[in-house]
């Protein structure tokens, strides 16, 4: 871990400044304190049927000397039938707030995510980024597979 930030799980004090963090991905939209307090209890009360693994497992990296949010990312666990019941693991909403990317916490992050997924049972962890952060993946030891494909309203 890059020295100065601390990593751990998304609480609900956590607000400004993750819902800051999310806008260098897209755009966050109208999400009240209460949407997201409601939000987080959600992440934090599922559990995978029959065991003590949450389904959803949101991370924020905090620099210590300012408490400020430095970046945020989230892996959801999903209970297949194929694979003999496994485990797929998706990340998603990767952020690195601006004053902090470049030091190296995009990585940290990630690899932490993909531990606790493959700590959890994964046999595979899937995401879909921007051809632009393709060689940043792969520096995260993943690879190009299939193509992303969508349906919007
Ligand atoms: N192109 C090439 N290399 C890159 C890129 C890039 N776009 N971004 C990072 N790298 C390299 C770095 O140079 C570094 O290489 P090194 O180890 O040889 O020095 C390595 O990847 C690790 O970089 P970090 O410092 O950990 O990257 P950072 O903390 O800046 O995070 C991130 C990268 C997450 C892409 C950040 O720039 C960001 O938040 N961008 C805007 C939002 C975004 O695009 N998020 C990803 C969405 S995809 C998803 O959510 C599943």
């Amino acid at each position: 871990m890059t020295a100065g930030y601390t990593i751990r799980r998304i609480s609900k004090d956590d607000y400004e400044g993750v819902i800051d963090t999310l806008k260098v991905l897209t755009v966050v939209g109208d999400v009240s304190r209460r949407r997201f307090e409601e939000i987080v209890d959600h992440w934090d009360a599922v559990y995978l049927h029959g065991t003590s693994t949450r389904q959803y497992n949101p991370l924020v990296v905090v620099e210590d000397a300012t408490g400020q949010i430095a970046a945020t990312g989230n892996i959801i666990l999903e209970r297949k039938l194929i694979h003999d019941a496994g485990l797929c693991g998706h990340i998603e909403d990767i952020a690195v707030s601006k004053s902090h990317q470049g030091k190296r916490l995009g990585k940290f992050l990630i690899d932490r995510l993909t531990q606790l997924g493959f700590e959890a049972g994964c046999y595979k962890i899937i995401l879909d980024c921007d051809p632009k952060n393709v060689p940043f993946y792969e520096k995260c030891g993943y690879s190009k597979a299939g193509i992303e494909m969508q349906i919007r309203r």
